[in-house]
């Protein structure tokens, strides 16, 4: 029987070894979120690597560390420490994430990563090589693995490819500036569908495809010599059903979870403050800098509403090896300290700030718990946690803040959508979010949840795969002509 083969750099679980034996906990971030529901469902195989380095894994344990991703249907790669110096914390992270969200000034061209991230992508066209059969599908996912479609493709022209972008793609005037742009194009362009999360990343790819491989560009298709190549937006979708199902088994066993406790404690607390949520890895590209700076401004601007509301900010733990998170690190811990020193009175702290990965049940408590999400992305891909905090909105309340930044506003336009550099902007928005009459935020989320429960994840990846399997029939037209 044939089957879809996912790939993508981090597995949907990640192991650690403690005490001498293998655990697995699940993977954070929108990919390895959304794709888990895919996946699951599917009676495929994903391949990627499982957050060990080959040094980190004892000879005696190794067949635990086979058997802990086989149970999940996963095949893992085998990095080195050196692949993941080069290829993650390297090019992926210190290039092409910095690059792709527009942040030039952090983007670094190395040579020898550059080297790595050709390296490592070889060898996960070797595993990927090693597991196809004839038939099967392939659907490759985001910025680490660009080159991996033209190396499967050069080996397996019979098969067809998908890739998808989970992050922005710049505009031509950015990614010119990568030296090794015609390579990633090149490797790109071994697919037979590319995917992305909006239009406007669909036009950048195009335009840097016409520019600087001459290759003739039409709406959403690229010709070739031998094949047509289809490039198109497919906003993905969340879980609807699993967030908001878990939001009602919550609401209905109030379960005490850890921000519960904490109210309940009222050591510091005002039980009747609004509670603003904002939830992100800690990254630059999620303004939370500049999310902590406008509300320290909003607090200025409107003194009536301090011991009113309380900031509750979830950060996880990202790529802590690269110095740029580390330096935001140091800056959001001393930007919380000294709001909270300025603010803070006996009975009430503006600021709850949480650094750590929490289990899924606590992320529906903070969801369903918070009256509204403040979510200030620089620049963001889509944002799903914009979309799972509407799905938990179980009795239609809550008000979303979004940047316009992210993709996931060009379809959440009943949210309030701000300019995350506009201090002002966000302030007066905070204020209105936080005086909008029950009746009027029912409305808007009333359109929200209609779509995003139609357009969820799964129909998201059928209308992906469905878009691929009639890129056949063009390849098929093309080589009979
Ligand atoms: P990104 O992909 O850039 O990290 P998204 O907002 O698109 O940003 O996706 C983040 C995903 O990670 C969401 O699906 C969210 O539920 C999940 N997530 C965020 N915080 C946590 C956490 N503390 N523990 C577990 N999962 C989390
Ligand atoms: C974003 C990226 C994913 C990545 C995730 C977590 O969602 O698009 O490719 O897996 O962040 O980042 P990490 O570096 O921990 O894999």
């Amino acid at each position: 029987m044939s089957k879809t083969i996912i790939i993508s750099n981090r597995l949907p679980l990640q192991l650690q070894i403690e005490n001498k034996t293998v655990h697995a906990t699940p993977s954070v971030g929108g990919l390895a979120t959304g794709m888990k529901s895919v996946h699951k469902d599917s009676n495929g195989v994903w391949i990627g690597w499982t957050g060990l380095t080959e040094e980190e894994i004892p000879a005696n344990l190794l067949d635990d560390v086979i058997e802990a991703t086989i149970k999940e249907q996963c095949i893992p790669v085998s990095l080195t420490k050196e692949d993941i110096d080069g290829f993650y914390y390297g090019f992926s992270n210190r290039t092409i994430w910095p690059l792709f969200h527009y942040f030039m000034e952090f983007t670094e061209f190395e040579k020898e990563s550059w080297q790595s991230y050709v390296t490592v992508n070889e060898k996960y066209a070797e595993v990927v090589l090693d597991n196809i059969e004839e038939g099967d599908t392939v659907w490759v996912h985001d910025y680490q693995l660009m080159l991996l479609p033209a190396l499967i493709k050069k080996k397996r022209p019979d098969v067809q490819i998908g890739f998808f972008l989970h992050i922005p793609f710049p505009s031509y005037e950015v990614f010119r500036t990568l030296p090794w742009r015609e390579e990633i194009l090149k490797g790109l362009l071994g697919s037979d569908l590319i995917g992305f999360h909006t239009y406007d990343y669909q036009r950048h790819f195009l335009s840097s495809v016409s520019r600087i491989l001459r290759h003739e560009v039409g709406f959403n298709e690229i010709t070739l010599k031998d094949r047509i190549v289809t490039a198109n937006s497919y906003p993905m979708g969340i879980d609807y059903n699993k967030f908001s199902k878990a939001a009602a088994k919550h609401d209905a066993t109030k379960n005490q979870s850890e921000l519960q406790r904490r109210l309940d404690i009222h050591i510091d607390t005002t039980p009747d403050a609004k509670m603003i949520l904002s939830i992100d890895r800690l990254d630059y590209s999620k303004g939370i800098a500049n999310r902590l700076r406008a509300y320290e401004y909003f607090l200025e601007k409107y003194p009536e509403f301090k011991e009113k509301v309380r900031l509750v900010m979830l950060a996880v733990p990202s790529r802590s090896n690269v110095p740029q998170y580390q330096l935001l690190k140091k800056e959001i811990d001393e930007l919380v300290g000294r709001i909270n020193g300025k603010f803070s009175s006996v009975s009430w702290t503006p600021i709850w700030y949480f650094y750590r990965s929490m289990p899924f049940e606590n992320l529906i408590d903070l969801y369903t718990t918070c009256d509204i999400a403040l979510l200030t992305p620089i620049r963001d891909g889509m944002n799903l946690v914009a979309k799972e905090y509407i799905a938990t909105r179980t009795d239609e309340t809550g008000v979303l803040i979004l940047s316009e930044m992210a993709g996931a506003a060009q379809e959440m336009s009943e949210a309030l959508i701000i300019n995350p550099n506009n201090f002002e902007e966000i302030a007066d928005t905070l204020k209105q979010a936080i005086e909008m009459p029950k009746a009027e935020q029912i409305k808007r989320n009333k359109f929200l949840q209609k779509r995003l429960r139609r357009y969820n994840v799964e129909k998201w990846a059928d209308d992906f795969m469905t878009a691929l399997q009639d890129t056949k029939h063009k390849s098929d037209i093309v080589k009979a002509i």
